[in-house]
């Protein structure tokens, strides 16, 4: 028997999976680690407490799967994008805390960046908009704000990296400073055409090149974990973002085809295929993989809060212990009211890209409560994939390409609430697709390490694996539909006017 084992190293937990090489679950591991917010809109990870918690759930899921390192044939790994850990080459020391995506401390460095007209040459170079969510500008503050960095910086002291760059670092005791093209696809520093970093971008957000990580295909030889670790070397054979890896562990490799991954935010992707395709309703686009050398790209819809506001109910309301509490409360809410919650709780991501506003509930009465707080926090989640989903069809078809396959593949958490995957259909008046394996992101990470490593069929056959757990189908009427997100718009409007 040889085993795969995904690393899933996300914004709250970290986590390894050991995939069978029939492709199923043998074991697994998670563990949550602190989150910190030094100040408004700030959101830092110990880089150590990331390490350290990734090793253990490694070393746990092998002890449950009664595996040794030489019954697995690779690693793959897979991560929360875009957060940036600088550390001094020589120590391995981080010179300061990671900077989360979620992270706005650069939100007036992008206005800046925007006000002087930067932001179309970033975009048609990287993909991207001017946002603090990317790695770039969070690089550039590291760098203006830690005593000395610069200067050790110019001196080629330091390495920048993303989360898959520093684990892969640390898995083999310094000796490979990589990542992968989805990876490097989020930093506003990579030219997603070239597939290259670019020197304008370097220049102008003040990144030294010495810093940076080679950038290699998505499913490649990486290196070797160091023997200490697991008692002896594994290799380490695949490498991609997270909302990627679900792109792939959902098996959507035809263009066309659209997945959405709800964790602490929600990510939506459209396989664009070999042409990257140019957003008219300021979605991103980006790199969905990367094979023997060829890159697949993907239009991509970012909503900071989905997960986050579940957690919100039950952390910073209390209104639930569980989150598997909140349909059942959705469910009680009183249908004669209708209230909005805008979670631009760090600000809002696609399509409106407002990294000042704060969220918002609207239409509240003296009854409203608990439960139709649970529902508009639900909604909220649908609402906002409505969203993204009409800014890709529009995208898609102005693209001359066909309307984009009428499916949404979902994963993630809050797939496990009926009472949600059943609004979302609804709402966007599509089937919603949630498959058997739901660990997608993992199983989008394993595979790419198993099919470097020959464990794993190409992509064809894999998507054979794909299994259907349920389909979700549209029953809302249209007047309904239509009434509600007419009400959802009036809501996000009047939000984004209070910062006018
Ligand atoms: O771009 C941020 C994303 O990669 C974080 O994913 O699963 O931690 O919400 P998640």
């Amino acid at each position: 028997m040889s085993f795969v084992m995904a690393i899933d190293q996300g914004t709250t937990s970290s986590r390894a999976i050991l995939f069978r090489d029939d492709i199923s679950i043998a074991a697994s591991a998670q563990r949550e680690f602190p989150q910190h917010f030094p100040a408004s809109g700030w959101v830092e990870h110990e880089p150590e407490d990331i390490w350290t918690s990734t090793l253990a759930t490694c070393r746990e899921a092998m002890e449950k799967a009664g595996a040794a390192a030489a019954d697995i044939a690779a690693i793959g790994i897979t991560n929360q994008r875009e957060t940036v850990v600088v550390w001094d080459r020589i120590s391995g020391k981080a010179i300061h805390r990671a900077i989360v995506w979620q992270d706005r401390r650069t939100a007036e460095f992008c206005t800046r960046l925007k006000a002087d007209g930067h932001e179309p040459m970033i975009t048609e170079k990287t993909g991207l908009i001017v946002d603090p969510y990317f790695s770039g500008t969070k690089v550039a503050w590291l760098l203006d704000n830690v005593p000395g960095a610069r200067a050790r910086a110019e001196r080629g002291e330091l390495r920048f990296g993303t989360i898959d760059c520093y684990l892969l670092w640390r898995l083999t005791g310094g000796r490979v400073h990589a990542t992968d093209a989805t990876n490097a696809s989020r930093t506003l520093l990579f030219n997603i055409h070239t597939a290259e970093w670019d020197d304008d971008l370097l220049r102008l957000l003040g990144v030294p090149r010495s810093m940076l990580p080679q950038v290699k295909d998505s499913s490649a030889h990486f290196g070797d974990s160091d023997y200490e670790l697991f008692g002896a070397p594994i290799a380490i054979r695949g490498i991609a973002g997270d909302q990627q890896a679900a792109t792939i562990g959902q098996a959507c490799f035809t263009p066309g085809m659209i997945k959405s991954t709800y964790g602490t935010g929600c990510f939506a992707l459209l396989n664009t295929g070999a042409t990257p395709v140019r957003s008219h309703n300021k979605l991103l686009t980006t790199i969905a993989y990367q094979l023997g050398g060829k890159r697949t790209y993907a239009l991509e819809g970012s909503i900071f809060v989905a997960g986050s506001a579940v957690q919100w109910l039950r952390d910073g309301l209390g209104i639930i212990k569980h989150a598997s509490e909140t349909g059942p409360l959705a469910d009680k809410s009183d249908p004669m009211q209708s209230v909005y919650l805008v979670p631009a709780f760090v600000g809002m991501g696609a399509p409106y890209w407002n990294p000042r506003v704060r969220g918002a509930l609207f239409g509240m009465t003296r009854n409203t409560g608990p439960a139709e707080l649970a529902h508009a926090a639900l909604e909220s989640v649908c609402y906002q994939t409505y969203d993204l989903w009409a800014a890709m069809r529009a995208d898609w078809s102005s693209a001359g390409a066909n309307a984009a396959t009428p499916v949404l593949r979902v994963d993630g958490g809050m797939t496990a609430s009926d009472w949600t995957m059943q609004r979302l259909a609804d709402l966007l008046d599509a089937p919603v697709d949630r498959p058997v394996i739901q660990e997608t992101t993992a199983l989008g990470a394993a595979y790419l390490a198993g099919l470097s490593a020959g464990v794993f069929p190409e992509p064809a056959k894999f998507a054979d694996n794909w299994r259907l757990d349920h389909r979700f189908r549209p029953a809302m009427s249209q007047a309904t539909r239509e009434r509600k997100l007419a009400g959802w718009g009036r809501a996000v409007k009047g939000l984004l006017a209070s910062d006018e």
